[in-house]
């Protein structure tokens, strides 16, 4: 696993490293972040600038950064630092997996989500002809450094979008988990470095047991095959949902399945849902979407057949991987929610 570091561990990697430095960043974190991350390190490292945004993350923009790499005679001693959210670092892990057979590459995550989620866990990948992160490698990143002050200029929006991913690490991991984030919500939980660092530290001990997604791994899709199906079905109807909003709804989803298949406690899901609801409402398009979003379950490249497998809790910090749902039972927490 890459090591959670400080900047001076990052200088020190570049004074150790003999190839060209290059630091990739979209339009925003280049013009929010990239002065304060020369300032930290004390470098000026040239700048890789892509658009902002999911619809980049594509093979023509893998291309540009390619294409660059080659043109300022990147070696295979190069390292590429990626500044930026999600987009950032799954664009820039799977350029510099793939760039002359694999060069090094640092995740300097910006947004909530890709601080506790998207920067580590060796995911990385572009979407591919309508589908989501379908061609990809996994390919861990040298160092991830966590860098709380970004976050102060990131759209409230993008901060609600990580946080719904650090509900979802904590209601794998426990109770004290998952009431250390609720109860602290309105005092921007989001901010604090402990919080944040113990959701990331729930992903990694994850990651670490199973890093190739064969078996324990799976968990971390808790609230995430209906949360893509949502995502989905909003794309094809021209409807925005960010992923951690979709998520968020799909966790609804999944407490209640747990509470009928497995037999959750209905009072704590109750409180769960109800805190979820309100900082997550429902959007009014949902209501008219769920035939749009059922098919798009039955789609998931994570199903066989029509058995549909998902990510239930037996409780809070007890999640159960694989667990058959019918898509009637499905279908009728689609019309709860
Ligand atoms: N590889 C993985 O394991 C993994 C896990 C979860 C999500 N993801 C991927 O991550 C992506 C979503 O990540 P995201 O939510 O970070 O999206 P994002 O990278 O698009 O960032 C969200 C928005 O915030 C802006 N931004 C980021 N940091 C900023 C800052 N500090 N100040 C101002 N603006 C800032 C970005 O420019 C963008 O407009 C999706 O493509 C998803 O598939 C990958
Ligand atoms: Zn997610």
């Amino acid at each position: 696993m890459p090591a959670i570091v400080e900047f001076y561990d990052l200088v020190s990697l570049l004074q150790n490293s003999s190839g060209k430095h290059f630091v990739l960043c979209d339009e925003n974190t280049y013009k929010d972040c990239y002065k304060t991350f020369c300032k930290l390190i004390g470098l000026n490292i040239q700048s890789i600038v892509i658009k902002e945004g999911e619809s980049q993350k594509k093979l023509d923009t893998c291309e540009y950064v390619w294409q660059t790499l080659l043109d300022e005679q990147a070696g295979r001693d190069a390292l590429l630092i990626n500044l930026g959210g999600g987009v950032v670092s799954d664009i820039g892990g799977f350029v510099a997996a793939t760039y002359k057979r694999g060069i090094k590459y640092v995740n300097v995550p910006t947004s909530l989500l890709a601080m506790v989620d998207a920067a580590t866990g060796g995911k990385t990948g572009v979407n591919f002809r309508g589908l989501k992160n379908i061609i990809g490698v996994i390919q861990p990143p040298e160092l991830v450094i966590i860098h709380t002050p970004f976050l102060k200029t990131l759209p409230n929006q993008h901060l609600k979008n990580g946080f719904a991913e650090m509900l979802k690490h904590a209601l794998l991991e426990g109770s004290e988990e998952l009431h250390l984030l609720i109860d602290n919500v309105d005092t921007h939980a989001f901010y604090n470095d402990d919080i944040i660092l113990k959701s990331l530290a729930i992903k990694e001990a994850i990651v670490a047991q199973d890093p190739n997604e064969i078996g324990l791994r799976k968990i971390l899709n808790l609230g995430h095959t209906i949360g893509h199906a949502i995502e989905f079905a909003a794309q094809k109807n021209a409807n925005n949902i960010l992923h951690g909003e979709a998520v968020a709804l799909g966790l609804i989803a999944a407490l209640k399945l747990s509470v009928t298949k497995l037999n959750f406690n209905q009072n704590e899901a109750d409180i769960i849902i109800d805190f979820i609801r309100k900082h997550y409402p429902t959007p009014t398009w949902i209501k008219l979407s769920h035939k749009a979003i059922l098919n798009a379950v039955l789609q998931d490249k994570k199903n066989n057949d029509q058995q549909i497998k998902m990510v239930l809790l037996k409780a809070i910090g007890q999640p159960v991987y694989d667990v058959s749902c019918t898509l009637q039972e499905i279908e009728n927490v689609l019309l709860e929610i």
